[in-house]
């Protein structure tokens, strides 16, 4: 996700700009007569347009629209990263959607985890964790590790990992939680340790302290007491 390169297939768009640019305006002087010259506008115009229509996208979906930087994950939780791998979270036969509401008794048990990761050979390693305990306004507790699966192979689900520690169904007693899944692609199999306690664990130090690297997929979605009605989340869910 977030800004993965983008320009590859921008040559055709400048070099129309450029070249119908540098025809028009150099036969400009004269008066326009002839198709070659209304063929040159009509390129110049084409490549305009397809530029900044291809500004306008890459501004506004992979910035501002990503879900993950509009609820605040990355940055709070995550920083920028270039979206490797495909991770579905599945709750009862149904998928999670990044910023989705989801009770506390539908995720109360684990969830199923199928990661694409284009590489068979590779093992992946999956943090869930709460950044917003023990409530959104005074995350004190920031991040509360959830579940902690190492040696996931793709193609499998997080099931077949090993769970270094145990899934904790998410229990927010004040306010609108997120509830953050990341996946890392490990280098090599590898120990990973549980830490002492699941309070105040820190997503960007695990993956530092194991080498892990920048994330390869990550995913969201919003959770708070069973019968609360909304709340203050209202960037992330998209509510008012
Ligand atoms: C959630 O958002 C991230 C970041 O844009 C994206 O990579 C991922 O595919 C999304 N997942 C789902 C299930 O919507």
């Amino acid at each position: 996700m977030v800004v993965s390169g983008g320009d590859r297939d921008s040559n055709v768009e400048r070099y129309l700009v450029m070249v119908g640019g540098a025809l028009y305006w150099s036969k400009v002087s004269p008066p326009l007569n002839t198709t070659y010259q209304i063929i040159n506008c009509i390129a110049f115009l084409f490549g305009l347009a397809l530029l900044s229509w291809k500004l306008f996208f890459v501004a506004s979906f992979t910035m501002s629209r990503d879900p993950l930087v509009v609820g605040r994950v990355v940055g709070d939780v995550l920083d920028p990263f270039i979206r490797a791998a495909s991770m579905s979270v599945i709750y009862n036969n149904k998928e999670v959607t990044n910023g989705s509401e989801l009770k506390p008794s539908v995720v109360a048990r684990e969830p199923r985890v199928e990661i694409e990761g284009y590489d068979t050979r590779t093992y992946y390693t999956l943090v869930m964790i709460d950044p917003d305990a023990p409530s959104p306004s005074n995350p004190t507790k920031r991040e509360h590790l959830l579940w902690l699966v190492t040696d996931i192979q793709e193609k499998t689900t997080a099931n077949y990992g090993n769970e270094v520690v145990s899934y904790e169904s998410p229990n927010p007693t004040a306010g609108i939680h997120r509830i953050v899944f990341v996946l890392f692609r490990q280098s090599i199999r590898q120990t990973i340790y549980a830490p002492g306690w699941r309070q105040n664990f820190n997503t960007r130090d695990f993956a530092q302290y194991y080498d892990l690297g920048p994330p390869v997929a990550a995913l969201y979605f919003n959770c708070q007491r069973e019968n609360g009605c909304g709340g203050r989340r209202s960037v992330a869910s998209g509510r008012n």
